[in-house]
């Protein structure tokens, strides 16, 4: 593919360096309305554009991507995860498709334990309380939370991210325990001192707290259901920075309010950016909009990581990225 006036859209507004860093070498458009395009603006998108970079945001199915004639030869996803693009339907249609990984995982480790800390030390609870003016004072039983040294933290799904996690979460003095569809190496296993738990079950059985890091799509929707919610221990706090999708979140919703579970902490919902009102309710619930990359370093990372991936593509070369 030549380079000479290659038209590229950006489907949201990306960091200011990127963007620039993209416009003096493409024929960039970006949606400065900066919402989430619906079909029809995806669909008139494929046929006016090269190149697509759509994000997590925007639902590229396959009454997207079936169309005859489309003009689009690569979505550059800025993201690293994937549901949100039908990659059957992608490679059908010949179109490559990339994403961002590696250069979100430490950002997203980060906000796995910002969420976990804030749980388990109630802390959404007490800035909350401070702000309305209700805070009486220091007291020996005031919002007493839980200390997390010591105990299990259990990582469903044992990628990048899950891994980042596990070597924060021993800074903290916690034992770890992974559930994957695959056994991790040994010497993965010993580097991260995680032990392997060969059912799901199992692990939410006797994981202090339950931290998701397994990819949406339809193989783990709903894998933390009402039945594996009631294995979890009454003390046990349940941290999302995955995919919304992979909770059922009107099941959550019930645990917590027949205290079958302490607390959670999501990043992520089902129906972003809707988030289930009972949980927006009740106070022992960290609720944050989908902030899991959300610095600017990684952010900016994100967008060159794309733009690499063009590059390679228009190239004629192998996009690092590639997953269709
Ligand atoms: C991703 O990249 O998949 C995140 O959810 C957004 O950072």
């Amino acid at each position: 593919m030549s380079n000479d006036r290659l038209k590229l859209l950006l489907t949201r507004r990306w960091p200011e360096a990127v963007e620039a860093y993209l416009r003096e070498r493409f024929d960039v458009t970006v949606d400065e309305a900066d919402r989430p395009l619906d079909a029809s603006a995806l669909r008139s998108a494929m046929h006016s554009f090269d190149i697509v970079c759509p994000t997590v945001s925007d639902r590229i199915g396959a009454d997207v991507l079936d169309l005859p004639d489309a003009r689009v030869r690569l979505l550059a996803s800025y993201g690293v995860g994937l549901d949100h693009i039908d990659l059957a339907a992608a490679k059908r249609a010949g179109i490559v498709v990339t994403n961002t990984p590696d250069v979100l995982t430490e950002a997203t480790a980060d906000l796995a334990i910002l969420l976990m800390l804030m749980a388990s030390r109630r802390a959404g609870e007490g800035e909350r309380e401070l702000r309305a003016g209700a805070w009486a004072g220091w007291r020996p039983t005031h919002l007493m939370g839980q200390s997390i040294a010591g105990k299990l933290l259990g990582l469903v799904g044992f990628g990048r991210i899950a891994r980042a996690v596990a070597g924060r979460a021993r800074g903290f003095g916690m034992r770890i325990a992974y559930y994957g569809r695959t056994r991790a190496d040994a010497s993965v296993e010993e580097a991260t001192a995680a032990q392997f738990y060969p059912s799901l079950e199992s692990l939410a059985a006797e994981a202090d707290v339950l931290s998701l890091h397994c990819p949406g799509g339809p193989a783990t929707r709903h894998l933390i259901n009402a039945a594996l919610l009631a294995r979890m221990k009454p003390s046990s706090i349940l941290v999302n920075t995955a995919r919304g999708s992979v909770v059922d979140e009107a099941a959550l919703a019930d645990a917590l309010v027949e205290r079958r579970i302490c607390s959670a902490a999501l990043d992520v919902y089902e129906h972003e950016p809707r988030v289930t009102s009972a949980l927006v309710d009740m106070p022992n619930v960290v609720l944050l909009p989908h902030l899991g990359s959300a610095t600017l370093e990684t952010r900016e990372a994100m967008g060159m990581r794309v733009a690499s991936n063009i590059e390679a593509f228009i190239s004629g070369g192998e996009p690092r990225d590639r997953v269709a």
